[in-house]
This record gives C-alpha cells, structure tokens and sequence, in this order.
C-alpha cells in the first residue's frame, strides 16, 4: 500500500513551518489536544497534550533534546516514547507523524482508535 499522504490512510495537520523551533503547537482532534513538537534536530513529535502526573499541558513545557519538562511540577518526558524519565514514571500517549510535502500528517486509524 502506499504511503502517499495523499491517501486516506492519513489526516493533513499542519504545515511543519507552523510548529514552533524548540516548541509546540497544540491541535484538536478527535483524540483530543495534541501537542507536536519541534525539537533540536528539527524532528517532530506528537503526544497528547497531557503531563503523565496530573494532566499539566505538555505543549507549555520547555523543550530540550527530545524532552520536554512539564510547566507545573517538571517531570521531564520523553517525547520519543512518552515516558516519564526515571525517577517519575508514567506515560504520555504518544502519536505518530508523517511529513511529506512540509506538511504534518497523523494517520488516520490510531487518531480514531483513540477518539
Ligand atoms: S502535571 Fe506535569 S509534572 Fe505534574
């Protein structure tokens, strides 16, 4: 099957120059608000927009590597797998991003699957 992202198999976000550097920006979905991030390298990342520990908004955190500490008590997440880093734990869904055409795509099936 292709990968096109001009195949359903995917849902057209935003454009990766609308995601902040070292930032994020949130979207709304049908899983709820999703934070993707921009990190170091220019990779992105895309997790709900919920700290592990008590819901604080991820997006709002400061990004470093492929972490992001989280504004209200600073437990630093890891944007790659969505866990909490070690001493805390707990995990943050995690989404999975397609780019193509300088575009950000979710695919379609796992946004529905966690609506
Ligand atoms: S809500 Fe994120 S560290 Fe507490």
């Amino acid at each position: 099957m292709s990968k096109s992202a001009s195949n359903s198999e995917f849902i057209e976000i935003v454009p990766v120059a609308d995601v902040p550097y070292l930032g994020a920006r949130v979207v709304q979905t049908q899983a709820g608000s999703i934070a993707i991030f921009k990190v170091q390298d220019e990779q992105i990342f895309a997790v709900l927009d919920e700290c592990p520990h008590k819901k604080g908004p991820l997006s709002q955190g400061i990004v470093h590597g492929k972490v992001v500490t989280c504004p209200l008590h600073a437990w630093n997440i890891d944007l790659e797998n969505g866990q909490a880093c070690a001493p805390d734990q707990g995990c943050v869904k995690t989404f999975t991003t397609h780019i193509e055409n300088d575009k950000v795509y979710f695919v379609r099936a796992e946004i529905m699957s966690y609506a």
